[in-house]
């Protein structure tokens, strides 16, 4: 199977360098395997023609930015980290349906801000880490996902003025782990959970604005530092768009409600809730009400399907 993904490997660099040629290409990574494996497997192919950023939409979590840099920095891949915190925020301002808030995302960073970078570094070429289940799901219209353009009947040459390749688009998760081992990344990356495009905005219910983040950034730091080492595909904390009443020191308050939600996945298209000790959940829970502003933690139940793995 190693030599199959070998080979994988062999066969896409052939191909990103007979495509581009002496052009220039241009990626955004967001530090999630996919994204970790375009950078890596088109920087073997391109070297310095291919110019790679990480936009810092205001979405992601704790220091994750900086890390993310600094991890391929340290892998000796230069990464462009690009401020568009206020752009993203702005474009998000006042949105509350799930799809407006994924399109309002999309057309920022397309757009907007990759548009931009894309004129300035002259690129040619996009190189995107689109998955076999994005393509499924986005087809089956079950959700939009953040990366799907061409599948769509977007065409990117003519909407933004580049063209988009997709060289991971046979794979599903398990293989492009493999590809990420085979290729030497480390485990930080390889065996890294699953972290959605839009990132902290599928973990709000309702608007995203700079306090409900600051909020869902917290409660998701506590999830992940307790949840690291329980071996589960994906864990999370969700801010949901409603409030409950509480009582603390004696008074009564007006709290709002944080969901943890841990799953058993292979590829995603389906998942189980992860069975976590009672008292593991109660720490988690204890941990998160003390978050300001939050005052109820509960704990998701639903398969997928019914529900998918994130709530927007
Ligand atoms: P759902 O919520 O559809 O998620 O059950 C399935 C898997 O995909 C991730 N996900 C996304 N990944 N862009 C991405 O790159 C997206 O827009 C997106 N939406 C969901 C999700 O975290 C889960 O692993």
């Amino acid at each position: 199977m190693s030599n199959d993904y070998a080979k994988f490997i062999e066969n896409q660099i052939s191909e990103l360098r007979a495509t581009v040629g002496k052009a220039t290409a241009i990626n955004a990574l967001s530090g999630g395997v996919d994204s970790s494996v375009v950078t890596a497997l088109g920087h073997r192919a391109l070297g310095s023609q291919l110019k790679t950023v990480f936009v810092d939409n205001a979405l992601m979590r704790e220091g994750e930015p900086q890390r993310v840099v600094k991890a391929f920095a340290d892998l000796g891949i230069p990464v462009e980290l690009v401020d568009a915190r206020e752009e993203f925020l702005s474009a998000l301002a006042g949105v509350t349906d799930p799809e407006k808030k994924r399109q309002a995302i999309t057309d920022t960073f397309y757009k907007t801000v990759f548009g931009r970078l894309v004129r300035q570094s002259g690129a040619k070429f996009l190189l995107h880490g689109t998955i076999l289940t994005d393509i499924e799901e986005t087809v089956a219209g079950i959700k939009r996902q953040h990366n799907i353009l061409t599948q769509l009947g977007i065409k990117p040459e003519e909407a933004y003025g580049y063209s988009v390749l997709e060289p991971l688009k046979t794979l599903r998760k398990d293989g492009v782990r493999a590809v990420a081992r085979e290729l030497g990344l480390p485990k930080t990356m390889t065996e890294r959970i699953p972290f959605p495009g839009p990132a902290l905005a599928t973990r709000i219910v309702g608007e995203v604005t700079r306090e409900r983040l600051t909020t869902v950034r917290a409660a998701t730091t506590i999830v992940e530092e307790e949840l690291a080492a329980c071996g589960a595909f994906q864990y999370m904390a969700v801010l949901l768009n409603d409030m409950a009443t509480g009582i603390r020191d004696n008074r009564r308050e007006y709290g709002q409600i944080v969901v943890v939600r841990c799953v058993e996945s292979v590829d995603a298209r389906e998942a189980g809730v992860t069975r976590l000790p009672w008292e593991k959940l109660e720490r988690i829970c204890r941990r998160i009400v003390e978050i300001e502003g939050v005052n109820r933690c509960l704990y998701d139940l639903t398969p997928k399907p019914p529900a998918t793995i994130e709530y927007v």
